[in-house]
């Protein structure tokens, strides 16, 4: 059946490729987003209300203008560096904004809730230091949690929140904690832009046009097969069919629910720089700089709860194939 369906942050990254594959299954989402890293060219205009949820008044109006079904919530900063410098913001935008808008949903009736938590939360995972463990050792859901900066804690926080108000409002949700999102929707129309840019994929693609300085590898002394931070890359698509996934899981199941997203193969930043090399045909600039504060060395989720449970199974499982979509978009880059 149809869902009316609040997309808070849906005009960036990750929630605008959300949008364009709820309306692809025939649901009506209306997005909030105050566009401070957002993009309005992104999603329909007619589906945009500017709004900021720390503006509670703006929260209610939207709430009073409309009648959602499940509320899915992307709005976050999520720079982990910048969390270090400017930690308030991060408690004030992604903890205090969320509680403000699970007020506004229990206020209305809206019981259903889909969270975009982190694979930040697990801290420098366990035996993932290691050449041998980046291939051995996956992250699963029952794996420590311990964030290593404020933007991790703020994440943590909400799910803990979310827990706690399942049994005492009937609150149902699904918190997926992705690892390293990527790629962009394969039409080209929309993608990944940040200002600043940090992320990898986009920082290789902006060198591979002179659009961007040189790729700055962030150390090459980790102990890993070439001395690179290995990840976890998940396209963009893949993570909205999961958030599809949950909002049906919603119907039958009750509680606070976590799970991994990523694809369980890791890549080095070394492997990533190649793939793009390929895909783009271009020799990308690139030189070795000292380790950036806060990196683990090995990032790779086991996701096989999503994959059981929701019946998730992530269709682009190539790197080639995933950067191909990311170099479309920033071909014809046009926000
Ligand atoms: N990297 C570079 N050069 C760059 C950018 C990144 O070498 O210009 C390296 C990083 O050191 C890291 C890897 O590429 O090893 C990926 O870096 P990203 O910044 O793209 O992604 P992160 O793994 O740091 O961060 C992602 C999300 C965060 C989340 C984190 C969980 O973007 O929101 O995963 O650990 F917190």
């Amino acid at each position: 059946a149809s869902m009316n369906v609040l997309v808070c942050g849906g005009a960036g990254y990750i929630g605008s490729h959300m949008v364009k594959v709820l309306q692809e299954h025939g649901h009506n989402p209306v997005v909030f987003d105050n566009l401070s890293t957002g993009h309005a060219e992104s999603i329909p205009e007619e589906m945009l209300v500017r709004g900021d949820l720390r503006d509670i008044s703006s929260l209610r109006r939207v709430f009073a203008e409309h009648s959602f079904d499940a509320v899915m919530h992307f709005a976050a900063r999520s720079i982990v560096a910048e969390s270090v410098e400017k930690p308030a913001e991060y408690y004030e935008n992604n903890v205090a904004g969320t509680l403000n808008l699970l007020n506004a949903m229990m206020e209305e009736g809206v019981r259903r809730f889909v969270f975009s938590s982190t694979a930040a939360v697990y801290g420098n995972p366990l035996g993932g230091d290691g050449a041998a463990a980046s291939s051995a050792r996956l992250i699963d859901e029952e794996h420590s949690v311990a964030p290593l900066n404020p933007y991790g804690r703020t994440k943590l926080h909400v799910e803990q929140a979310l827990r706690d108000f399942a049994p005492a409002y009937g609150l149902r949700s699904v918190s997926l904690r992705y690892f390293n999102a990527a790629g962009a929707d394969p039409s080209g129309e929309i993608g990944e832009s940040h200002e600043p840019e940090t992320h990898l994929i986009p920082n290789i693609l902006r060198a591979a046009l002179g659009t961007g300085p040189a790729l700055h590898i962030f150390g090459d002394d980790y102990d890993t097969p070439d001395g690179t931070c290995v990840r976890d890359y998940i396209h963009v698509n893949d993570l909205a069919d999961a958030h599809l996934r949950a909002l049906g899981f919603m119907q039958e199941e009750r509680g606070a629910h976590v799970f991994n997203l990523g694809n369980g193969k890791g890549f080095s930043v070394r492997e990533v720089l190649a793939a793009a090399c390929e895909v783009t045909g271009k020799s990308i600039p690139h030189e070795v700089s000292p380790r950036r504060s806060g990196d683990a060395a090995v990032l790779v989720a086991d996701s096989a709860k999503a994959r059981r449970v929701l019946g998730w199974q992530p269709r682009y499982v190539d790197l080639r194939e995933l950067m191909e979509t990311a170099w479309r978009w920033h071909g014809a880059q046009r926000y």
